[in-house]
């Protein structure tokens, strides 16, 4: 009796040691990539909280010649009309994150000028995603217009959070 116990304890620890290995398996595989996720974008709340509209910063030729630019070099990752691949959210199999929009929708505006053309110029941060660097093609007025052309994609509230975060990076706010 005490031996078949003892049997059954250990046949007990046995399976409980087995579903912990399959749960911890499985867990490593869903979370393969390991750093922290993206935040959900705050944009559309946040941008609406903005009260006045600043003018753009750009004028109709600017968006004319960065359409052409972004048609050229970025449009086949971003999307034609920036909307960025449609599981930018998700990482891809490579651990690396797909192109998110710059339209507006994601959080783009979140970064100043001088970041963005930082991003644009140098590719993604470190090296680590699959953001190509710009910097040799582009010369820095042509990365300006880039960034019209997609920044006249944004809606106003958008752009007026956008402008904030720009004036506090100067140091004018
Ligand atoms: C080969 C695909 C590819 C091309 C071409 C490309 N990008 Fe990207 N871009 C990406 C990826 C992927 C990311 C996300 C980078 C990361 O996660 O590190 C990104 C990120 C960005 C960001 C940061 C967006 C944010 O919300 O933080 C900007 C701005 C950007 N790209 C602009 C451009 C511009 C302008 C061009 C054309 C000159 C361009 N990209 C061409 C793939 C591409």
């Amino acid at each position: 009796m005490h031996f078949s116990l003892h049997i059954t304890s250990n046949y007990t620890i046995y399976i409980k040691l087995t579903i912990i290995l399959i749960v911890a398996v499985v867990g490593l595989l869903l979370a393969g990539c390991s750093e922290s996720q993206p935040q959900a974008p705050k944009g559309a709340t946040q941008a609406r909280a903005a009260s006045s509209v600043p003018a753009r910063w750009y004028a109709a030729e600017h968006v004319t010649k960065g359409g052409q630019f972004y048609a050229q070099f970025c449009a086949s990752c971003h999307g034609v009309a920036g909307q960025g691949a449609f599981n930018w959210k998700q990482r891809g199999a490579d651990c690396k994150f797909p192109p998110p929009p710059l339209n507006g929708n994601a959080h783009t505006w979140h970064h100043p000028s001088r970041v963005l053309i930082k991003i644009i110029k140098e590719g993604s941060p470190g090296g680590l995603g699959n953001m190509p660097p710009w910097g040799q093609v582009l010369k820095d007025g042509d990365i300006a217009a880039v960034i019209a052309w997609f920044q006249n994609e944004w809606p106003d509230p958008v752009y007026a959070a956008w402008y904030q975060r720009e004036m506090k990076s100067r140091g004018q706010n």
